[in-house]
Order: structure tokens, then sequence, then C-alpha cells
């Protein structure tokens, strides 16, 4: 643990417990006034729960030139961002991809996309559609291993950050409420409704709310189209590709709209925004996470719109090369957030016994 962040993570915590000004703002103020004292797994707590809204810093009196020096976003963004590094496994794979995310997704998903159009030329001697490309077994054994390891080792990561924040075990209502604070992002909405001052300073807007659901609930209409698509393979013996009035597209194209419309929104505010507020080593790697996201949901568009026409094994080998290295770098890009913050959520519901 790095002891210099949650060192001046805790001295800016006092001052905030001792002044109280911004306690309606979020989970994090009724979270901190619980203690007077802070152990070292309470600030990574308080880190996690931070939606980085950075309403606390503009209303703060004591940014600098006060004496004190506050800027509570970043203190808790640079612990925040710690233990996603440190509670990584393995862990020097994490430093990689935080330090330099957009080269390395860009990288690892053109590799990917090279070996694709590749094993096209051992293509398969029957199948129809995409399988005309590659073996749907082919398929299978490449992407279930990559799916299922790197959420194996995101489990590893949270069941240390459990241990290190003193989790207890939980009630499915405190699940359930954390559920419904992320569903809602709520803490994203500047505690009255207001919005957060993320991209415009001291300005309230609603905008990075409404983009972040954008790219959350379209990369989950993703996820369940395609899962919608294994279910029809294996349940039904239906091949892609599906008619549009079929689960997997009825699922997939808002969903891909929805994940590319987000993820240009979240990218732009990215470069609108203070980065001294957030943690400034790591804008690299959150950009190369908003980048891989944004190319996976375009490139799924594309491959259905090349439909019919002699682009589909590029796009094909295009879209399946993004996906690969998203799912393969997933525990230790920024991913990891929605893990994090919705194991904070879970524990605070449960602390503050909010779902009675
Ligand atoms: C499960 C609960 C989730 C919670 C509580 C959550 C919360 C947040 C918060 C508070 C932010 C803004 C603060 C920051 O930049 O760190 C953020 C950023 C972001 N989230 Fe989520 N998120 C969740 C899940 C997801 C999912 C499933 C996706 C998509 C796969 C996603 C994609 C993004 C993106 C692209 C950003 C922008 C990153 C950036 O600006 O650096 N989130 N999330
Ligand atoms: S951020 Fe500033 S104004 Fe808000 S509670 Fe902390 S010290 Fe007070
Ligand atoms: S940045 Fe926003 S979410 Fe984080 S502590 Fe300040 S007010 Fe709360």
């Amino acid at each position: 643990m790095s002891t210099d962040l949650i060192a001046e993570a805790r001295r800016q915590t006092e001052i905030c417990n001792a002044c109280r000004y911004c306690e309606g703002f979020c989970s994090v103020f009724p979270a901190l006034t619980r203690q007077k004292a802070f152990a070292d797994g309470d600030i990574s707590h308080l880190a996690n729960l931070c939606h980085n809204c950075r309403g606390c810093y503009y209303s703060c009196q004591y940014t600098e030139p006060h004496e004190f020096a506050l800027n509570f976003p970043a203190a808790l963004a640079e612990v925040r961002q710690d233990s996603w590094e440190r509670l990584a496994w393995p862990q020097p794979l994490a430093r990689r991809f935080h330090d330099s995310g957009v080269a390395l997704g860009v990288v690892a998903a053109a590799t990917f996309a090279l070996v694709f159009a590749l094993l096209q030329m051992m293509k398969p001697t029957s199948g129809e559609g995409f399988y005309a490309y590659f073996s749907h077994n082919a398929m299978v054994a490449l992407f279930a291993p990559a799916f299922l390891l790197p959420l194996a080792a995101v489990a590893i990561s949270l069941r240390r950050y459990w241990a290190e924040t003193g989790g207890t075990r939980l009630r499915w209502r405190n699940v359930v409420g954390g559920f419904r604070a992320a569903a809602n992002m709520k803490n994203l909405n500047g505690g009255q409704g207001q919005g957060c001052n993320f991209e415009d300073e001291d300005r309230y807007t609603d905008t990075r709310r409404w983009l972040h659901q954008a790219v959350m609930y379209g990369f989950l209409l993703c996820f369940a189209s395609t899962s919608s698509g294994t279910i029809l393979h294996y349940l039904f013996d239906m091949q892609a590709p599906y008619s549009f009035f079929s689960l997997p597209k009825l699922l997939g194209v808002p969903g891909g709209i929805l994940l590319t419309i987000g993820t240009v929104g979240l990218a732009w505010f990215k470069t609108k925004a203070d980065p001294k507020l957030g943690a400034q080593r790591v804008w690299g790697g959150e950009m190369g996470f908003i980048v891989l996201l944004g190319a996976t949901g375009f490139t799924g568009l594309a491959l259905y719109a090349a439909t019919g026409t002699a682009l589909v094994p590029v796009m094909l080998a295009v879209h399946l090369g993004f996906v690969l290295a998203f799912f393969l770098l997933l525990p230790y890009s920024k991913m990891v957030h929605g893990f994090y913050r919705l194991s904070a959520l879970m524990i605070e519901d449960q602390k503050q016994g909010i779902s009675k």
C-alpha cells in the first residue's frame, strides 16, 4: 500500500470530517462522518466510493492557495487507482496498462485481428455465415477461456479488496441496494440531482451521468446479445448471422449504438476536464479503456453494416480482435472500476443500513 498516498488522503479526510460542508453531495461524506480515525482500509473504501464528480473541490474553501491545499477528488482518485493496481492479479500487468493504455490496447487489438485474419486462411470445410471463416469450435475454444480467466483474476482482486476494507458477509438487500445505486449512478447526481462538475468546472451538468449510463447499459445490452446468440446456437440450433428481428440483433444494435455514442462523449469530456482533479499518471490508461470499449461497440456495428459484402472477413477479424483484447485486458484496465465501485456501494449500503 502506498503510504504517502494514504497519508495524504487521510489528512484531507480528517479536514473534511471536521468541516462537513459537503455532507449531502455523495455517499463518501456520510461514510466518513461515521468515524473519527481512519485505518488504511477505510481510506480505500472511501476512495472506491468516490465517483469523482468533483463537486467537493469546486465548493471547497480550503483549496490552494489556502494552506490546507484540499483536493479531495484527486487524493481519493490516487488511492483508488493504487488499490486497483496493487490488488490486481497478476499485479505487474495492471501497472503496465494504466501507464500506457491506448498503445497497449491498440497493439493488442491489432495483433489479435491479424491472428484472426491469418486463421481465415485455414477456412473450415463446412459452415455458413461467420462460421464459413472460423469454425464454431475454434471460436468457443478461444473466447471461453478469454472470458472466464479474466473474471477469475477479477474475483481474486475483489477478495483482496474485501479483506482490506473489512467487508463482512452481505445480506441480499445490501447487494440489491448496491446494484440500485449503480443502476441510477446516484453518486454522480451531485446530491440534489443537479449533476456533477466533471467537465465544466463549477457549472453543474448531468451529461456525464447520462453518457455513463449509455455506455454501461450499451455494454450490458451487447453482452446480453452475445449470450442470447449462444443460447440460440446451442439450444435452438440457429446459427449466426441472425436477421434484424432476432434477439441478438434487437439487443446488440441498440447496445452498440449506445456504447459508441457514450464512449465518444466520455472521451470528449476527458479532454475538457481538469486532469489535476484525477489520478494524472493514468490519464492515458483511462483513455485506452474508453477507446477499447468504444472500438469494440463500433466495429460490431460496422460488421453488421458489412453483412453480405466482401468486407465481412476483414470486419470480422477486426471486431473479434477488439473483443478479445477488451476481455483479456479487462482485469488490468479501468474496467475493474465497475467491480470495485459496486463492491464499495454494497459495503456502504450495509454499513449505513440503507436497505432495511
Ligand atoms: C457496475 C457499476 C459501475 C459503477 C458504479 C461505475 C461508476 C463509474 C464512475 C463513477 C465513473 C466516473 C468516474 C471515473 O472516471 O472514475 C465511471 C467512468 C466510466 N465508466 Fe463506469 N461504472 C460502472 C460500470 C461500468 C460499466 C459496466 C462500463 C462499461 C463496460 C463502464 C464504463 C465506464 C467508462 C467508459 C467510464 C469513463 C472513464 C473515464 O472517464 O476515465 N462503467 N464509472
Ligand atoms: S471538500 Fe472542503 S468544503 Fe468540502 S467538506 Fe472537505 S474541507 Fe469542507
Ligand atoms: S468528488 Fe464527488 S463523489 Fe468524490 S468525494 Fe467529492 S463530492 Fe463525493
